[in-house]
């Protein structure tokens, strides 16, 4: 089921002229799935009206404290207690005041008071409003208090100073949410995760590569990032934005591949070593043996071309060997691969998981209806070194990479457990 499905949010706004990206969070949150009840302060309706909050939330919109619009007459209440989570956006310097004092003045901060589950906070004012020590002393109370916060960023303000105080994008904030609400299964891991297509050059203007479009590492990175994993991801050319907090380690061949992947793999400098790698990229096998300085020319002559390619080093291969090195706290290190066939699907992935060496193979027949290059579905069957794990039926990327980072959760727990 979709994250967002079934999920309540109240979107509370203060009064400030980031109001406006409020309204595109409010449909980002509804276009999500989720149902979406609008709290403006008195204040935020001299920047929005309450008509334009209400036909984008679709629900009528709760404004005033000591006007209900609940039969038992306790819109805070009953607006907390239902809300699975509440956005607070934009938080003006006077609003985070008032949460610091737990005043319950209007119904948004009489709502919060009364709210147990989590509250999210993206602050938006001017730079010096954002400096003063008054707010800082308010944020920090706020944090203690388990309130989490997103932004402010840096950047040209509406008053036309530059500096810390813009409200974070909307599709940052509702990414924030999802990660507030999702399990942490993988708090305090690291992974290492590759995507998209290798390019491998030919001359300085031709290349040989694949139609990888990096979607499923993209997920991937993406649900382990949701699961509270640190994630260095290590891409090929793809057109995709990075996932929010991930480490980017943009790549051109497969041995630019190699080696980023290695360097993060053995060791970073003063960071802790992975404990797991999932490669979904679709690494070419050969390059071509001899990389020409100059254009290749043709010869004028109407004659055949032949290429002449040399093998790639198999990243996975090496890393499933390097893998018997533990992490600093000692634990067994996880490798997952993917292997996308055109037929015979399991005998082949059950090859490929004994011949490369991995903990895991996930593996996808691309010719199948809905799955393969570019597609936004797959269907995938997870294999172990014990044999098939779990079968899963056509599903949407996010949805198949959510079920492989719990897999690896799993299996790092096991790993954990097995060395005590
Ligand atoms: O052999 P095949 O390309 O089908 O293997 C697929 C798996 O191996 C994927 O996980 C892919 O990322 C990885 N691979 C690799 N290095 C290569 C070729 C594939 O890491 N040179």
């Amino acid at each position: 089921m979709n994250f967002w499905t079934g999920k309540r949010i109240v979107i509370g706004l203060g009064g400030g002229i980031g109001a406006y990206k409020t309204l595109e969070l409010i449909r980002l949150c509804r276009l999500a799935g989720a149902t979406v009840v609008a709290v403006p302060t008195a204040a935020a309706l001299e920047f929005v009206t309450g008509l334009t909050l209400q036909a984008l939330s679709g629900a009528p919109v709760r404004e005033r404290l000591f006007a209900p619009l609940e039969p038992d007459g306790m819109d805070h209440i009953r607006l907390a207690r239902e809300a699975d989570l509440v956005i607070v956006a934009p938080a003006t310097a006077d609003l985070l005041a008032r949460m610091a004092q737990g005043m319950a003045d209007d119904l948004l901060t009489a709502l919060l008071l009364a709210q147990r589950g989590p509250v999210l906070v993206a602050p938006a004012m001017n730079p010096a409003m954002w400096e003063h020590p008054a707010t800082r002393r308010n944020v920090t109370t706020l944090q203690e208090d388990g309130i989490r916060f997103i932004g402010p960023q840096s950047g040209a303000m509406a008053c036309g100073e530059e500096g810390l105080g813009r409200m974070a994008e909307p599709v940052m904030i509702l990414e924030t949410a999802r990660r507030l609400l999702t399990p942490a299964i993988l708090a305090g891991r690291r992974l290492v995760i590759t995507a998209g297509p290798t390019r491998e050059e030919l001359d300085p203007v031709r290349f040989i590569s694949n139609h990888s479009s990096g979607k499923m590492g993209w997920e991937v990175a993406l649900a382990a990032l949701r699961a509270g994993a640190e994630v260095d991801l290590v891409h090929g050319p793809v057109a995709l934005a990075p996932p929010m907090g991930a480490r980017m380690f943009p790549v051109g061949s497969a041995r630019e591949m190699l080696d980023a992947v290695l360097g993060v793999w053995l060791k970073t400098p003063g960071e802790p070593l992975c404990d797991g790698a999932i490669l979904s990229a679709a690494v070419s096998d050969y390059r071509p043996a001899d990389r020409k300085r100059e254009k290749i020319k043709k010869s004028g002559a109407s004659e055949d071309m032949s290429l002449e390619l040399t093998e790639n080093p198999d990243i996975l291969a090496m890393l499933s060997a390097w893998s018997g090195l533990r992490t600093r706290e000692g634990r067994q290190r996880v490798v997952v691969g993917f292997a996308a066939e055109t037929e015979q699907a399991l005998a082949h992935g059950q090859q490929k998981l004994l011949r490369k060496g991995c903990d895991l193979i996930a593996i996808n027949d691309v010719s199948a209806p809905g799955c393969g290059f570019g597609a936004e579905t797959n269907a995938v069957t997870l294999i172990g070194r014990e044999g098939p794990e779990e079968s899963w039926p056509l599903l949407p990327k996010e949805q198949v990479a959510e079920r492989l980072i719990r897999a690896v959760a799993g299996l790092l727990d096991r790993a954990c457990a097995w060395r005590g």
